[in-house]
């Protein structure tokens, strides 16, 4: 869905709606998700960590304004996070870190942290089995072509 009227949204809101940060995809990554809300609108998320932080971290969305602000504050404040952080992240964080936005932003930071947080489930159920980590720099799939049904339903 589109919308250009971007009435109740702050100014925070307002300027991550039209110019969102970190906007995908990303082409390679640690973990990575694809969820479709009961809205019908979809987001996905990529990123890749080093140390047990997210170094980076993108989204798409096909939703309207409010799913491009929710989404990229999300990515804004999960940046050089520890995971098990990241995890803990809340749609009320998101919300607060936006200020005023219209009532559908708080389903719109709910999918947003949903599929933050399986992009994360998604990169630790890839970890080597012996421990290791990748060499810094190097990501383990291609983001484009990675799809991940176990993550594609909300
Ligand atoms: Fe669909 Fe917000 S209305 S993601």
């Amino acid at each position: 869905m589109e919308c250009l009227d971007f009435e109740g949204f702050s100014e925070v809101a307002r300027e991550h709606a039209m110019h969102p940060r970190n906007y995908g995809p990303m082409k390679a990554c640690d973990g990575h998700a694809r969820i479709t809300g009961p809205c019908g609108d979809t987001m996905e998320f990529w990123l890749t960590t080093q140390d047990g932080k997210v170094i980076e971290v993108m989204f798409t969305t096909d939703g309207c304004g409010s799913s491009r602000a929710c989404g990229s504050m999300t990515t804004c404040l999960a940046e050089g996070r520890d995971i098990a952080e990241v995890l803990d992240l809340q749609p009320k964080e998101v919300l607060a870190a936006l200020g005023a936005c219209p009532p559908e932003c708080e389903h719109c930071a709910r999918l947003a942290v949903t599929v933050l947080r399986a992009a994360c489930d998604d990169y630790f159920r890839h970890l080597p089995k012996d421990g290791t980590c990748m060499p810094d720099g190097q990501h383990r799939q291609d983001g484009r072509l990675k799809d991940n049904p176990e993550t594609d339903k909300y």
